[in-house]
């Protein structure tokens, strides 16, 4: 298997040549001072690409999507690895490199402050950028608590949701600075290095004028323990199937709780309604030492199946104005009237 991953990117990088230059926003929730938001910075700089990060100015892990915007002006404290000292604006950038910029606020906040506050006033020439990138995270985030959990996530689908194509990248290795990667032979530079290859492959394969992904869609990839940056075993999975999802233990003695996984694992956070129900899932790939990628959408809708029916038969006698096909003319025209934004979103 490696060595088939081995020629498929030998191809890609021989593709590399020809490859365009993609306008790439970053974002993560490990903070803009992350080795490995760094390191990937890094590695799409130096392929040629224009990068910019927005990211948060603290660690902001576990925020979902949540976009909480600082009512600070000015920060209150340094940012991560004081990098920035308190006093300092809210929103800017690093003192050494004016395209990585910190916002003192959530991820979701980040992906957003970008969008409507960076790009369009110092960055005007960028349009919608082509692919927000989002990590890669310290520590997996497989199956779908990352919807409502992950920050890394939260910033992906933010941007998804503004009609831009996101790959949010989570790893295993622990949290370290930028300043304390000094060789390409550490755990950061091992991960940016797969997350890079994975992201060069979307683009690669991604005609000119084509957006990365269809509207609405995002990429969750995890990546297993490194202990070289040679690329694992790549499995397209989904991100139910063998996924954990928390319970509360009590104390006695404290009278606190805190989280364990459930055991055994529960079926409902397990069901395949959507997608192919035939692919692992990622959670248990990731375990097995393989790199995980799972596709998602940011439409929750049920499928259209009985079950569906059956859910909606039951507010059969409340649906108002219903003609045969259970249809309601709207008397509000709001909706109608409200323009629906591709990826015109910044114009
Ligand atoms: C915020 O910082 C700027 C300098 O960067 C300063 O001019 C301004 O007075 C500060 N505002 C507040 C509310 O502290
Ligand atoms: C960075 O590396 C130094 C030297 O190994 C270590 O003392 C320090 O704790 C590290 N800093 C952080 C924030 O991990
Ligand atoms: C590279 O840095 C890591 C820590 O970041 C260290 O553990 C390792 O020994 C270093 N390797 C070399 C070859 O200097
Ligand atoms: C409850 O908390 C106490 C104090 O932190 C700890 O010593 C004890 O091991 C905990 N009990 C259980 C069952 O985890
Ligand atoms: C039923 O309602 C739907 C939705 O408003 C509408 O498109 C359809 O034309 C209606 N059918 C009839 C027979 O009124």
């Amino acid at each position: 298997m490696k060595t088939a991953i081995g020629a498929a990117l030998t191809v890609a990088l021989s593709l590399a040549s020809s490859a365009q230059a993609l306008k790439i926003l970053m974002n993560n929730d490990d903070g803009f001072g992350s080795g490995n938001i760094r390191e990937l910075y890094r590695m799409f700089k130096e392929a040629g690409h224009d990068v910019l990060i927005v990211a948060p100015a603290t660690q902001q892990s576990a925020q979902g999507g949540r976009a909480d915007y600082t009512t600070e002006r000015n920060l209150t404290g340094p940012t991560q690895y004081d990098i920035v000292p308190a006093g300092m604006p809210s929103v800017g950038t690093d003192p050494h490199d004016s395209n990585i910029w910190y916002y003192n606020g959530t991820p979701a906040a980040c992906t957003f402050v970008a969008l409507d506050y960076v790009l369009p006033r110092y960055y005007p020439d960028w349009g919608v950028p082509h692919l927000l990138t989002s990590g890669p995270n310290f520590g997996v985030n497989t199956g779908p608590f990352v919807f409502t959990l992950s920050g890394t996530l939260g910033a992906t689908y933010a941007a998804v949701e503004r009609s831009i194509p996101a790959i949010a990248f989570s790893a295993s290795n622990p949290s370290v600075p930028f300043f304390n990667v000094t060789n390409s032979s550490n755990p950061a530079t091992w991960v940016a290095t797969v997350s890079f290859n994975i992201a060069q492959e979307f683009i690669e394969n991604t005609g000119e004028d084509q957006a990365i992904l269809p509207l609405g869609y995002g990429v969750n990839v995890n990546i297993p323990d490194l202990d070289s940056g040679a690329m694992p075993p790549v499995v397209k999975t989904r991100l139910t199937g063998d996924a954990d999802v928390d319970i509360a233990v009590y104390n006695e003695t404290t009278g606190l709780f805190h989280y364990d996984e459930i055991e055994p694992k529960a079926a409902g956070v397990n069901v395949c309604y959507n997608g192919d129900c035939g692919l692992p899932g990622e959670t248990y790939v990731v375990d097995g030492g393989a790199v995980s990628v799972s596709v998602f959408t940011v439409d929750y809708d049920a499928p259209s199946i009985p079950y569906t029916d059956l859910v909606f038969a039951k507010v059969n006698g409340l649906v108002d104005g219903k003609n045969e096909t259970g249809g309601y003319n709207l008397k509000s025209k709001r909706r109608s009237r409200r323009r629906v934004v591709g990826r015109d979103v910044l114009d």
